[in-house]
């Protein structure tokens, strides 16, 4: 038996140690939101918050996670995921939608951690979206992590800078 608390809640799991935690969120605690991707720790669609920081859950046994603290993305509140989900809206990023709760939660922990990310900080998620979604995240990312003032002033060097724009970012665009 392996115990964890899961979105606040005090869970008990009776699964085989070597179990991934994606497996025991998604098929023991039903909790769907993080999603299989790669398998192999390569994609970030199964990200979650584990005592704090993002981590995927394929690749984590529950062995390991005797009395952790997990968030997945059903259990995000607060200031940063009210502010991911205005600047999801405003950028207009959603797709197919199946990466983006990994992306999501990713970011949430990095703006938990640190409110003012720097760009090679946001481009370091290597969340990966087959759809292509990748610089409408990074517009969004900014926009969450940005205070209002700021965010005008960046916008419009954006607009009429030589033309580098969050469009040719190569992270998080395959
Ligand atoms: S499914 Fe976990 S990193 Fe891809
Ligand atoms: S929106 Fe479809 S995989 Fe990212």
């Amino acid at each position: 038996m392996t115990r964890m608390t899961v979105n606040g809640e005090p869970l008990e799991f009776r699964l085989d140690p070597q179990t991934p935690l994606l497996w025991a969120l998604r098929d023991a605690a039903n909790l769907t939101g993080a999603k299989y991707g790669c398998d192999g720790g390569a994609c970030g669609a199964c990200t979650v918050i584990v005592d704090g920081s993002a981590a995927l859950s394929c690749a984590l046994p529950i062995a390991g996670l005797e009395g952790a603290e997990i968030v997945t993305i059903e259990g995000l509140t607060g200031q940063a995921g009210t502010a991911l989900r205005e600047a999801w809206e405003a950028e207009q990023v959603s797709q197919c939608g199946y990466c983006e709760p990994g992306m999501i939660v990713a970011l949430t922990a990095l703006l938990q951690s640190n409110p003012r990310p720097t760009e090679p900080e946001l481009e370091a998620i290597g969340n990966i979206c087959r759809c292509g979604i990748g610089p409408r995240v990074l517009r969004a990312m900014r926009r969450a992590s940005v205070p209002a003032g700021v965010r005008r002033a960046s916008a419009q060097s954006e607009r009429f800078s030589n033309g580098s724009s969050a469009a040719e970012q190569p992270s998080l665009s395959d």
